[in-house]
């Protein structure tokens, strides 16, 4: 099977082989993706005895730099030549998960060990790099035949239930290889689905990251649809039905962003998670659900009770739901107070001495802002516009949402193609607009910042954006009679 192997990738793993001797393995996605004779770069290299002792004299041998992790038996090193590939060295080891969806304990193994902790018979396969029997594939749980049964089988019962995680990882395999996932794995997936739930949401979102960065999405979020799964992360969770043509539509938004927009924040798999969180959504369940996934990572910032409620957002539906996904279940008799500039939730089922006020924030609790629910809310506003909508409402109406959201909604085919032709035009044209006057050319005038200010200064922008002025000396005769 060498030949599949490009040369450079080819003369790597040899001479990885010449210095493992006995005990040195390819193992993982690249051997499985060899054998498929698709193209794969993830190099990960399995030793017997020291992978970094091999790691290290890998390193010295092609001037790379060396990452050791001595707690784990790991190391990384990354060639000195910018065209060849890191690879991850690894000790052999063996795994026993105490409790379910938790992290494995680690001992150091052999290689049947080893390929034995894996998920799928398709990736316990290993190649053997020594010299003598460089290109041997070892195949201990039947992988070789399921690849040519294209099937996804787990080998043994427990793995669902030890690494719920897996479940996401069978539908995507089986997504993207087009492969069917074993009879006895559906049985022993839907046993397992409760255990979802004990999944920390940055483990959850990890996988759903995956699954959006697969060409094959919607067939692999459909499968997982099938088995229930997202029900069993957050109650009440449904994908939308229409989301193979939403992430269609998120897809092509990227490429069309990539080739038209240079916005180097720009992150295109907000876009796609924007597309699995469709429209028909309640913006307190994605706040919620994103709470769940996030946790507290992206809380970018907490806004007031005023501003939440121009969002329609319900503070008990989301505290609530985001209580409850936090392990903290709130009774329904909780109340939710203001005191002192600061919001109090009270569980009035539970003994003051159990802790039972949470204070969050100065005096904000509410929304939770995640920049997910943007495109939620950017829908509702778009449905309201006319159609003789002037540019300087446009630009007031997108310039709150961040520049994912707009991506999306200008390449959705819910929403009206002369809506689309205004959001493109602002994220081409409009935004990019100077204004002729600033609020520092205002204070060099003697003014100072206030509401009128400011008001005089959108007055002033606006006109420039309707194409009422068209230069500075306009702009300045206008602001005298504004004064
Ligand atoms: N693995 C596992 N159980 C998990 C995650 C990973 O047994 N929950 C094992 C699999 O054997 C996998 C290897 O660790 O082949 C590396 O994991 P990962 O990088 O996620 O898998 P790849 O096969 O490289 O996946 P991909 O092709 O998507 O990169």
């Amino acid at each position: 099977m060498t030949p599949n192997i490009p040369e450079p990738i080819l003369n790597l793993l040899q001479e990885i082989g010449e210095v493992g001797g006995e005990g040195t393995y390819l193992v993982g996605g690249f051997v499985r993706d060899l054998l498929l004779k698709r193209p794969s770069l993830d190099i990960d290299i399995v030793v017997e005895e020291d992978a970094i002792r091999v790691a290290e004299a890998m390193g010295n041998r092609w001037n790379g730099t060396v990452h050791v992790h001595p707690q784990f038996g790991t190391a990384t090193v990354t060639p000195a030549n910018p065209n060849l590939p890191k690879i991850d060295f690894v000790t052999a080891r063996r795994e026993t998960y105490e409790s379910s969806a938790a992290l494995p304990t680690v001992a150091y193994g052999t290689i049947t060990d080893d390929l034995c902790r894996r998920d799928f018979s398709i990736n316990a396969l290993a190649m053997q790099l020594d010299t003598n029997a460089f290109g041997t594939i070892v195949d201990k749980t039947g992988g070789l035949e399921d690849l040519e049964k294209r099937t996804i089988r787990v080998l043994h019962k427990r793995s669902y239930v030890d690494d719920p995680t897996r479940i996401f990882r069978a539908c995507r395999y089986a997504g993207r290889y087009g492969f069917r996932i074993a009879d006895s794995d559906t049985v022993l997936i839907r046993k397992a689905l409760p255990i979802l739930a004990k999944l920390s949401g940055e483990r959850i979102r990890n996988e759903i990251d995956r699954i959006l960065l697969e060409e094959n999405a919607p067939r692999i979020v459909g499968q997982l649809a099938e088995f229930g799964a997202y029900d069993s992360i957050f109650t009440g969770w449904q994908i939308s039905p229409s989301f193979a043509s939403d992430f269609q539509a998120a897809q092509h938004a990227i490429v069309w962003a990539s080739e038209h927009l240079t916005d180097e924040e720009f992150q295109p798999e907000l876009v796609r998670w924007m597309s699995l969180f469709s429209t028909r959504t309640a913006i307190y369940q994605i706040e919620a659900l994103s709470f769940r996934l996030v946790l507290t990572h992206q809380l970018r910032r907490l806004v007031s009770r005023t501003q939440a409620s121009q969002h329609s957002v319900s503070l008990e539906k989301v505290t609530h739901a985001v209580f409850e996904k936090l392990g903290l279940p709130l009774s329904q008799n909780a109340s939710i107070e203001y005191h002192n500039g600061k919001w109090c939730i009270v569980d009035a089922d539970t003994p003051a001495s159990e802790g039972t006020t949470y204070v969050c924030g100065e005096g904000n609790l509410y929304r939770i802002e995640t920049p997910l629910t943007a495109y939620r809310q950017l829908s509702l506003a778009l449905a309201a516009l006319q159609e003789t909508v002037k540019p300087s409402e446009i630009y007031r109406l997108l310039k709150p949402y961040p520049i994912e959201a707009l991506v999306l909604a200008s390449g959705s085919k819910s929403i009206a193609t002369w809506k689309r032709e205004k959001i493109r035009d602002y994220l081409l044209v409009l935004r990019k607009v100077q204004p002729f006057i600033t609020g520092e050319d205002l204070i060099q005038l003697g003014k100072k910042p206030s509401r009128t200010f400011e008001t005089q200064l959108w007055e002033l922008f606006a006109a420039q954006l309707d194409g009422k002025i068209s230069k500075k000396e306009e702009a300045y005769s206008r602001l005298r009679t504004l004064v």
